[in-house]
């Protein structure tokens, strides 16, 4: 025998967990780009909104929102991540670096921003944060890696500018003065 519909919902009994849709929020303490912060956010909410809205970290960008564009890229805890994939409560006790967080206390441009600008490695510059956090990542290695190499290693972030030659020279260049600064220092 068919059931028939006994409310709006259908044949089933109206569940109230589900209808209510009540938010729930958490604490989180972690450190944002060097600095301490404490704030309570929604459990549902991403990493990369939780910078974007709540710290106004707009290098964040938003592309794909499934961890497919590599444009929300984020340091945590020395690795770069997705943050869009990424849950905000996940970063409790962690250490998260934005774009925002690679100048130096005067303000100047890191070593991989600048070779950035000097490769002409942007054109729209969507992709470009992503792209520096990841670079920043595979620089701080004093490495030296080669074309192919370095393709996989950036693999996860596309340009839809298509500018991938530049990019992969300016983080060539970066490793370079990276591996000259250190040795310079010894
Ligand atoms: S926006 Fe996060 S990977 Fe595309
Ligand atoms: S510079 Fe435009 S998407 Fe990469």
């Amino acid at each position: 025998m068919i059931k028939q519909h006994t409310c709006e919902h259908g044949p089933y009994e109206p569940q109230e967990t589900i209808l209510r849709h009540e938010p729930q929020y958490k604490l989180v303490r972690c450190r944002i780009n060097g600095k301490p912060v404490t704030k309570m956010t929604d459990m549902r909410a991403s990493l990369a909104d939780f910078l974007r809205n709540d710290f106004s970290l707009t290098s964040v960008k938003k592309g794909c929102e499934v961890g497919e564009c590599g444009a929300c890229a984020v340091k945590i805890d020395g690795k770069s991540f997705n943050a869009c994939i990424y849950l905000a409560i996940w970063a409790e006790d962690k250490d998260i670096w934005t774009v925002e967080g690679l100048l130096d206390g005067d303000g100047n441009l890191s070593i991989i921003q600048q070779a950035f600008v000097d490769e002409a490695a942007v054109q729209c510059g969507f992709c470009t944060p992503g792209f520096i956090i990841t670079a920043s990542e595979i620089v701080d290695r004093k490495q030296r890696y080669s074309r192919d190499e370095l393709r996989r290693l950036l693999a996860g972030h596309l340009c839809r500018c298509t500018g991938y030659e530049n990019i992969l020279r300016a983080v060539e260049v970066a490793i370079e003065r990276n591996i000259a600064k250190s040795e310079a220092a010894k």
